[in-house]
Order: C-alpha cells, then sequence, then structure tokens
C-alpha cells in the first residue's frame, strides 16, 4: 500500500491527506473546488486547523501530496466528503454517491475504499452497490466505514491518537483496512461490520445531544423555579456518579446538531429519545429568543424608545469562529428578521455577509439589553448582571 487517493479536502480530507504524504505514503486528494486544489498545491491551505500549514507545506514540497479535481489509480481510497441534511433532516448522501461513482474508473482488484465521512446506517452498503451498478467487481476490492472523531483545534494530534473504529462489509475487508490505520494510528483500532461502525459514530454524537439536552432542559425549569442552574449543576456534579453537562443557546456545530437526525430518520417512531433531545435542544433556542424578545419590550416600554440589544457571540461554542448550524447566530439572524435593533458581537471573526460585527466593549457601552450566547475567553470577566447570559459566562 503506497498510493492513496483522498476524496474531499475539508477539515478531515485535509489534516488526513496531509499526515498520510508526511508519513511517506504517495498521495493524490481530490477535491471538486479548484481553488481549493489550487491553494494545495501552492502548499497553502484554505481552512484554519493548527499545524496544518506545516503539514501540508512539507507534503507539498516533498512531492509526496498533489491536490487535484479528478481522481486517481491509488490502493486506497478514502472518501471525506460532506454529509448534511435535505429539508426535512432527510440525510444527504448525494455527495457521497458522487464521490464513489468518480473513483470507478480508477479502482482495481485488492484496493481498499474506506468511507470516512458520517453517514447513515447502511452507507458503506449503499456505496458497494454503487461501485457495483457501475461495473466493478466488488468482490475483489476491500471497503470500510471508519468514521472520523477528531476535535477542531486539535485534528493533527487526534489523527494519530485517537481510537479507531473500523467496519467492512466483510471480515477480510475490515482486517485489512485495520492493518492499514495500524500504520499511522497511535491509538486502538478496534473492528466491527459497517452497520455498527455507522451506528457508534451516530451514537456518540446522539450521546452528547441528549446529556445537552437534559442541561438544557434544566435550564429551562431552574429558571420557572427561580433557581441559578449553573449552581444547581455544579452541586448535583458532586454526587460521585453524576456528570451533568453545561446548558447553552441551543446546540450548534455540523455533527452534533446534524447526526442524530440521521438515527431519528431512519428510527422513527423507535427513535423517542434521540428525537426529544433534538427538540428540547432546538426548543432551547427558540425559549432564549422569547426571553431576549421581552426584556427588549421591556425596556421600551419602560424607556419610550426601542432598545438596543447586544447578542455577545455568534459562534457555535467557545473560542472558535465556527458559525456552522449556530444557535447563536441563528438567535441574532431571528432578533433582527423580527425587527429588534442589534448589536451582533463575535471576537473570532472581524467580518459578516448579514451584519456589522461590533467590538464587544463597544457594544457592551452602547446597549440597553446585553444577551451572552457563547462563552468566550473575552466575556469571561466583564462586570455586567444580566438575565440573558444563556451560556453561563457571567457565573465563571
Ligand atoms: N470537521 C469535523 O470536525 C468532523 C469530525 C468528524 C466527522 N466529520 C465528518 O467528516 C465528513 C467531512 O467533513 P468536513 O468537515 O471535512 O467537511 P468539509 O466541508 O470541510 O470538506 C468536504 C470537502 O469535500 C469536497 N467535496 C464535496 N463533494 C466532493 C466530491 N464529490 N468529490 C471531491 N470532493 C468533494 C468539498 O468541496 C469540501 O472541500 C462529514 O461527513 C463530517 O460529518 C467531520
Amino acid at each position: 500500500m503506497k498510493k492513496i487517493c483522498v476524496i474531499g479536502l475539508g477539515y478531515i480530507g485535509l489534516p488526513t491527506a496531509a499526515l498520510l504524504a508526511n508519513r511517506g505514503y504517495e498521495v493524490h486528494g481530490v477535491d471538486v473546488v479548484k481553488s481549493t486544489v489550487d491553494i494545495i498545491n501552492r502548499g497553502e491551505i484554505h481552512i484554519v486547523e493548527p499545524e496544518l500549514d506545516t503539514f501540508v507545506k512539507a507534503a507539498v514540497n516533498s512531492g509526496k501530496l498533489k491536490a487535484d479535481l479528478k481522481p486517481a489509480e491509488a490502493d486506497v481510497f478514502i472518501i471525506a466528503v460532506p454529509t448534511p441534511f435535505h429539508e426535512g433532516y432527510v440525510p444527504n448522501v448525494d455527495y457521497i454517491v458522487s464521490a464513489t461513482k468518480a473513483i470507478v474508473p480508477y479502482v482495481k482488484g485488492g484496493d481498499i475504499v474506506i468511507l470516512e465521512s458520517t453517514s447513515p446506517v447502511g452507507t458503506t452498503d449503499m456505496m458497494e452497490s454503487v461501485l457495483k451498478e457501475n461495473g466493478v467487481d466488488t468482490t475483489k476490492l476491500y471497503i470500510a466505514h471508519c468514521p472520523e472523531r477528531v476535535l477542531p483545534g486539535q485534528i493533527m494530534r487526534e489523527l494519530v491518537e485517537n481510537d479507531r473504529i473500523v467496519g467492512g462489509t466483510t471480515s477480510e475487508a475490515t482486517a485489512v483496512t485495520v492493518e492499514f490505520y495500524k500504520t499511522f494510528v497511535s491509538g486502538e483500532v478496534l473492528s466491527t461490520d459497517a452497520k455498527t461502525a455507522e451506528m457508534a459514530k451516530l451514537t456518540e454524537n446522539s450521546f452528547r445531544d441528549t446529556n445537552i439536552a437534559f442541561a438544557n432542559e434544566l435550564s429551562i425549569l431552574c429558571d420557572k423555579f427561580a433557581i441559578d442552574v449553573w449552581e444547581l449543576i455544579a452541586l448535583a456534579n458532586r454526587h460521585p456518579r453524576v456528570n451533568i453537562l453545561q446548558p447553552g443557546a441551543g446546540v450548534g456545530g455540523h455533527c452534533i446538531a446534524v447526526d442524530p437526525w440521521f438515527i431519528v430518520h431512519a428510527g422513527g417512531e423507535d427513535a423517542k429519545m434521540i428525537r426529544t433531545a433534538r427538540e428540547v435542544n432546538t426548543y432551547k433556542t427558540e425559549w432564549a429568543i422569547e426571553k431576549i424578545k421581552n426584556a427588549a419590550l421591556k425596556f421600551e416600554n419602560e424607556n419610550g424608545r426601542k432598545a438596543k440589544v447586544a447578542c455577545m457571540g455568534l459562534a457555535f461554542k467557545p473560542d472558535i469562529d465556527d458559525l456552522r448550524e449556530s444557535p447563536a447566530l441563528f438567535i441574532t439572524r431571528r432578533l433582527l428578521a423580527d425587527g429588534l435593533d442589534v448589536l451582533a458581537v463575535e471576537p473570532n471573526i472581524s467580518e459578516h455577509k448579514e451584519f456589522e460585527v461590533v467590538n464587544y466593549s463597544e457594544a457592551i457601552e452602547e446597549a440597553d439589553v446585553v444577551t451572552f450566547l457563547v462563552a468566550h475567553k473575552e466575556f469571561k470577566n466583564l462586570d455586567i448582571e444580566t438575565d440573558l447570559d444563556f451560556c453561563g459566562v457571567t457565573n465563571k
């Protein structure tokens, strides 16, 4: 196994391609976006991730990593394309289908084909069917799913150190793929079948979602009972077997807020708790919007003018610039759409195409109502009292 073809050069594919190239593999990276291909071939990067620039530069300079718009022959194919959902939370595996079709002319007997994208149960089998329907003799291939579980910000370390789950469509495929991962992973590489591997990844994210939903529901109940939820959770967590997570303005990001729907879509009526957790987390965002609007209305009634509302944070979690599926962004957009006078604050970005991004100290100075949506480090030592701290940042 010398040549690797990585399809999809985003947050997962590019670090994987660069790591493998630095480990001596010849890597052919593929992306459908020309500017991405060009940037990588210059030894530069198009995404923000610590240490990735060094890895990509070294890989390109040594000639071990080349990016292209088309796949090439290889011993191992790794598919790391997006898996969002369509309208109505229906999983969208279109990118996987088109990436699979794209490798058809290049796969040959003995090759390994790995799906790394987070996928609904049955997608690896579906990938095999797509290859078969397009004339590939899949009995001679090793096809497996190996879900990725890295944390953005620590990808280069976690790619190597995390334990991995490998599930093949046959036991031979599992065994051969495990051997491949063992060449660059220092964590344990665990064997299972394809469906279990797919469900394991979805389960990990649903576990997080469900536990955050519990904390979010507590926060709503505590507001009703006039109890400080942060103090409550800190106290309850002193029980040796209790570990409640922190509430927030909802749940965001392209993983935890998305993947549980893959289970709900296939599980239907039987996915009761996982669906409810998604609904509770979505409701928490709506609940926060109502509270902010009520505070703004109260100010207007008392002062005879519209309130200026500072929305502190837009990202989906603290200290990052990622706004994907962000409840804070959703809240800010909704307040604006509903006619409120909003000051949008996000210390991790300099501009946004929809609204002016205001410096946090200026926003606080100018605002009549301040709401904390994300617990960014910049907000931690501000001396502000507000009932609208949805992320507990003023408690820390
Ligand atoms: N980013 C994370 O932290 C993370 C963690 C675990 C799992 N995942 C999963 O990994 C998968 C990839 O996520 P990502 O964050 O790298 O996405 P991304 O959007 O950063 O990158 C995907 C890349 O694939 C390219 N692409 C789309 N269709 C293509 C095709 N047919 N052929 C070639 N390239 C194509 C896109 O242009 C893009 O550059 C998703 O399933 C995601 O859920 C992501």
